[in-house]
């Protein structure tokens, strides 16, 4: 076993702080207020690779290891992670899905622009009673010969407004029940499909969350992913590894947090002594650094089984059950050691702890993980 990072790890994990304490920090608190999209610093990430860090270099991806992709993830939601969950989507879900399941062509037309940030994508699984429950896709794709309609409805889509490519996970057969579900790639100005309202949400508030309707969308055939039938396969393989990264989202939300609450810490005086010479606080510091470190290593352990081409099924949802969980702790904790700073937007903890809840419910709920954990260790 080798815990240590090699030189490339550490090389990308550095650029990854450098642009997020450079470019991510400064307006993140305004973001976070007025809920604004930093559409223009998603463009300078892709132009330096991290949006198609994962992705096949033949399409303009930067053909790295899930590690590489974590150790960014972690350092990017350090400080922002409205950022952080579009470069999550946009790598995890939307790359690596047509990556890995679609055609040349399709790869040439779509892969090829998303990797270098000329366009961003959204993955739509979710609906307005399928949420937790993805087989009750309510979303229609009827099969019309060379291509398919779709209606429906999609909610609390990431990126809903800013990408320019859905995939949309739609019912074509009903009686074949999940295996009747189909994926789409859907173009913004394909007639038919509208972006509904803005969510206004308690967290992450700089990433653009909508609803979006589809309203009798034709969608050519060649823009199905994979087999008939194929498209509640590709969403859960897909969201297997998107849970990686909302682990390691979770992970950086949490260190982020920690390293605030020890400066501050090291500064804050009362009682005549820096605070973290007071045991309640040095406890607490002892308790967020413990949980991180168990987080990080579950992380870069499903990391690890996804680069080996091991099954990480089960490592991603422990991961993000995990990690989630520190998250929440973790910032609720960091809050408490800043005391009445930690109320005001100034000092940066009071967002980290918004933020943090999100990680326990997209891309599967903390109960959902238990379903996919439970279902695993229970089969043998
Ligand atoms: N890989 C491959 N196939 C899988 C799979 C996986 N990880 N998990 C399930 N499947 C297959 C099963 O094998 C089964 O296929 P067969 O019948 O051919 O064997 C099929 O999928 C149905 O599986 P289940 O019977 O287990 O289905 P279920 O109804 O019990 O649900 C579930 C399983 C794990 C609970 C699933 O519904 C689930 O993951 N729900 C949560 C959905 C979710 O994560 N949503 C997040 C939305 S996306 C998002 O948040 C993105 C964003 O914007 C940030």
């Amino acid at each position: 076993m080798d815990f240590k990072l090699t030189e490339e790890h550490i090389m990308i994990r550095d650029a990854a702080r450098d642009f997020a304490k450079q470019e991510l920090l400064p307006g993140v608190i305004e973001r976070d207020e007025k809920q604004e999209f930093p559409k223009e610093l998603i463009k300078k990430m892709g132009e330096l690779g991290f949006l198609g860090m994962m992705a096949s270099p033949e399409y303009g991806g930067g053909g790295m290891d899930t590690i590489s992709y974590v150790l960014a993830m972690e350092e990017l939601s350090k400080i922002d992670a409205s950022a952080s969950v579009m470069v999550s989507v946009n790598n995890s879900l939307v790359c690596w899905g047509l990556d890995t399941f679609g055609n040349e062509e399709q790869k040439k037309k779509y892969l090829s622009k998303l990797t270098t940030g000329e366009k961003l994508g959204a993955f739509c699984l979710s609906e307005p009673e399928a949420g937790s429950d993805a087989t009750s896709q309510r979303t229609t794709a009827i099969d019309k010969g060379d291509h398919y309609i779709l209606n429906g409805t999609k909610n609390w889509i990431t990126n809903g407004s800013s990408a320019d490519y859905y995939l949309v996970i739609a019912q074509t057969d009903k009686e074949k029940k999940h295996k009747g579900i189909n994926a789409f790639i859907v173009e913004k100005d394909f007639e038919g499909f509208e972006i509904g309202p803005k969510e206004q949400k308690l967290g992450i508030r700089g990433s653009d969350t909508h609803s979006l309707n589809f309203n009798d969308v034709k969608v050519p055939k060649e823009n199905r992913i994979g087999e008939d039938g194929f498209g509640f396969k590709f969403a859960m393989k897909t969201l297997s590894g998107g849970r990686i990264g909302i682990a390691a989202q979770a992970l950086g939300i949490a260190a982020g947090a920690y390293e605030l609450a020890k400066d501050y810490s090291k500064q804050r005086k009362a009682f005549g002594t820096e605070i973290c010479n007071h045991q309640a606080i040095a406890f607490k510091l002892a308790d967020m650094h413990t949980q991180i470190e168990a987080a990080r290593h579950l992380v870069m352990k499903a990391a690890w089984d996804k680069d080996q081409g091991e099954n990480y099924d089960l490592s991603g949802a422990m991961a993000k059950l995990h990690a989630s969980k520190t998250a929440m702790d973790v910032t609720v904790e960091a809050v408490q050691v800043h005391g009445g700073n930690g109320y005001v937007k100034e000092y940066h903890v009071e967002r980290l702890m918004r933020d943090a809840k999100i990680t326990q419910i997209y891309e599967g709920t903390s109960e959902i993980q238990k379903i996919v954990i439970s279902r695993s260790i229970l089969k043998d």
